[in-house]
């Protein structure tokens, strides 16, 4: 790790480091230094103009221009919306599902708001088919592949399940919606600055995510890639005037949407968060995808190994195209193991029986083995 130590360049950019062992970026990245400067930019835009609509469009252009550049594709196909919920809504809208396309194909994985959205769209018309996981807990590529039909309107799948942290092979599922005329959503927010990712490459029609995790900015703001080639012709009917192909021609009798991906937009941009969410990516890009993957992967594999040495079990897969940063262990009791182990200060998170740890470029190998300590002086908790 010495070549190549991003903590020891970054770490002293997070204070959170003098006050807690934080390992929980798969919920809400640290805070770096120049992250917080960024609040104290958007308030002075307030104390110096009282109004800065100029500046924050650029803002709004910046994080567009930024997500674009991380993910390698044109600024034209990336909306930047208020959560990944609500870009995910924009396309359902923008879908009519009939008796010949009427089935949404997703998996057993996903995260609650979209297994919500899609069985909202029943009473539109879809039928939403959930493709059971393997005992492993990874997606069943042959399984999703087997339920893509011609009836397929979209294949919706998560890339790093938040309850487990174990990665979908994308591609074959990709490849099989696309053979028989269906559409691909990527739910990538548990990926996004865990592990590289080339949208040019990948070939998914719509990816959506945020900022708030590990690319380390702040609630508020999400971004929808939404590929021009195969969803041009798509338009949402849930909208508002910043998806207008003119914003400020204010026109009230006619519906006259951005024709790139601006118009899966809405209402007025979550202007605080714009600012932080872009000296977040920039951070990020700075230290590079792949640098911050390779490093990273050391220290999820010595916590694996430290947690089955004590007995514990570690469910997520350990092949390492089936993982990325997070690592979820089987707990007895999930809330009573999170508070114990932040009695000493070690910042963790659960869901669904599992506590998740989550590394990131700014942690270090003390803080694996202050999470190791902690969990084996409360390794009653361990199942
Ligand atoms: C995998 C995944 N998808 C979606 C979401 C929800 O995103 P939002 O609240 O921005 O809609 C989360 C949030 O934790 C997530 O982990």
């Amino acid at each position: 790790m010495a070549a190549n130590d991003l903590a020891a360049t970054y770490r002293s950019q997070f204070s959170v480091f003098e006050h807690v062992t934080y390992l929980n970026s798969c919920s809400q990245g640290a805070l770096a230094n120049s992250v917080k400067q960024s609040f104290a930019e958007y308030l002075s835009t307030l104390e110096l103009q009282g109004s800065a609509w100029g500046d924050w469009t650029a803002a709004q252009e910046k994080v567009r221009g930024l997500t674009a550049r991380f993910f390698n594709v044109p600024s034209t196909e990336m909306a930047i919306t208020t959560s990944a919920s609500a870009g995910v809504s924009s396309v359902a809208s923008s879908l009519n599902f009939n008796e010949g396309r009427h089935k949404v194909v997703t998996t057993e994985n996903e995260f609650p708001t979209i297994g919500q959205i899609w069985h909202a769209q029943e009473s539109r018309g879809a039928t939403v088919v959930h493709v059971p996981t393997n005992a492993d807990l990874t997606v069943n590529v042959e399984a999703m592949v087997k339920a893509i039909d011609e009836e397929t309107m979209i294949v919706s799948i998560t890339h790093v399940c938040f309850r487990n942290g174990t990665v979908t092979e994308l591609a074959p599922i990709i490849e099989a919606a696309h053979r028989v005329g269906a559409l691909v959503l990527v739910d990538s927010y548990q990926a996004v600055g865990a592990i590289p990712m080339d949208l040019a490459e990948l070939k998914a029609d719509f990816v959506v995510g945020g900022m708030l995790k590990y690319l380390i900015g702040v609630p508020g703001l999400g971004f929808l890639y939404a590929r021009e080639e195969t969803t041009k012709h798509l338009v949402p009917v849930s909208t508002g005037w910043f998806a207008a192909r003119d914003i400020f021609k204010m026109d009230i009798h006619a519906y006259d949407p951005a024709t790139d991906a601006r118009r899966f937009e809405s209402g007025t941009p979550p202007i605080p968060s714009l600012y932080p969410a872009a000296a977040g990516l920039e951070l990020v890009l700075e230290i590079g995808m792949q640098n911050i993957a390779e490093y990273v992967a050391p220290l999820h594999n010595e916590l694996r190994a430290g947690i089955e040495a004590m007995g514990g079990k570690v469910v997520t897969p350990a092949a390492s195209h089936l993982h990325g940063a997070m690592l979820a262990v089987a707990s007895t009791d999930e809330n009573a193991h999170v508070a114990a182990l932040e009695g000493e200060k070690v910042i963790t998170s659960c869901r669904d029986g599992n506590i998740r740890i989550s590394p990131h470029f700014y942690n270090n190998r003390q803080d694996v083995e202050r999470t190791l300590a902690a969990f084996q002086k409360h390794k009653s908790f361990l199942r």
